[in-house]
């Protein structure tokens, strides 16, 4: 077995810079274990979106390139649709159809498999049983029939995560999974993240805001700042110093006179932090 054997997914060189000459990503390589879950933080603007999304060649690289295990570098069009097919995304407004059923919802999962004329009739009854159970691994079972508007918005991010499961990835990208919702519901939909992708051998990579969540539920945390990766360690590196520089603003103690000193500009602060967590 070669060291790479466990290496499922990876950016070499990669530089992304959007119209307006606006540079998101910065000579980032990134390599991603099977079964890892990483989570990856960052003050707005960072360029995490921009990572995920390259991940699944939503974005195209101005320089450098992707490669997925068993695929390759993800260079043309029909070696993107193979590796979306086993990388299914979770979104932070869920992107679900609203006024469809959450079993509806989680059968779209299923979609990547089957021609585009398919997905104008009923999908085979083995896709269906699959969506109920994946609904059911997600605690939602009962709710296979109510209509996405009528669930709460916890219960929605559950169907986005059940509709992902469906996909039978190897892979979930999810961006900001949890920034539409409530703290105690946050901690739910990320724990049965992680348990599912644990219990599937997924591999994860997810964009959080809050710090606390982050050390969490990560195996490893990629900090980025500026366009740039400036920590990938396990979380319990992320010390006061490392922690600056994800967020820039954020001052340590003891540089200065008060004992925690908060960024002068509150909108820039890590969202989440406490002493607790920023040991
Ligand atoms: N489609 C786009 N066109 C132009 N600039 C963009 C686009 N998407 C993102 N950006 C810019 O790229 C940088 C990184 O953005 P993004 O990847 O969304 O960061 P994050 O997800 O960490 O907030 C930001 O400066 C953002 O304004
Ligand atoms: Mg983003």
């Amino acid at each position: 077995m070669t060291p790479n054997a466990d290496i499922i997914l990876s950016v070499d060189g990669l530089n992304v810079t959007y119209p307006g000459n606006v540079r998101a990503l910065a000579d980032t390589s990134v390599a991603f274990r099977k079964g890892q879950f990483t989570v990856l933080l960052g003050l707005s603007g960072a360029g995490k979106s921009t990572l995920l999304r390259s991940l699944n060649g939503l974005v195209k690289p101005t320089a450098g390139h992707v490669e997925a295990q068993g695929i390759g570098r993800l260079s043309s069009a029909a070696l993107i649709r193979r590796h979306r097919r086993a990388t299914a995304m979770v979104f932070q407004h869920h992107q679900l159809l609203h006024r469809k059923t959450a079993l509806a919802n989680v059968l779209t999962g299923r979609l990547a498999y089957h021609s585009t004329l398919r997905s104008l009739v009923p999908l085979p009854r083995e896709d269906q049983e699959l969506a109920l159970h994946c609904l059911e691994r997600v605690g939602l079972a009962d709710k296979a029939l109510s209509r996405v508007d009528q669930l709460s918005g916890g219960q929605q991010q559950r169907v986005g995560i059940a509709r992902a499961l469906a996909q039978k990835p190897r892979i979930i990208l999810a961006d900001e999974p949890v920034a539409s919702l409530d703290p105690s519901t946050s901690e739910r939909v990320l724990a049965l993240l992680q348990r599912v992708c644990r219990e599937d051998g997924i591999t994860a990579i997810v964009s959080l805001h809050q710090l606390d969540y982050a050390q969490r539920f990560a195996d490893r945390i990629i900090g980025l700042a500026d366009a740039h990766v400036v920590f990938d360690a396990a979380p319990a590196a992320l010390d006061r110093s490392q922690l600056a520089r994800i967020y820039p603003d954020y001052a340590a103690p003891s540089q200065h006179s008060q004992s925690h000193a908060a960024p002068a500009d509150a909108s820039q602060r890590a969202p989440g932090l406490t002493l607790e967590t920023a040991r």
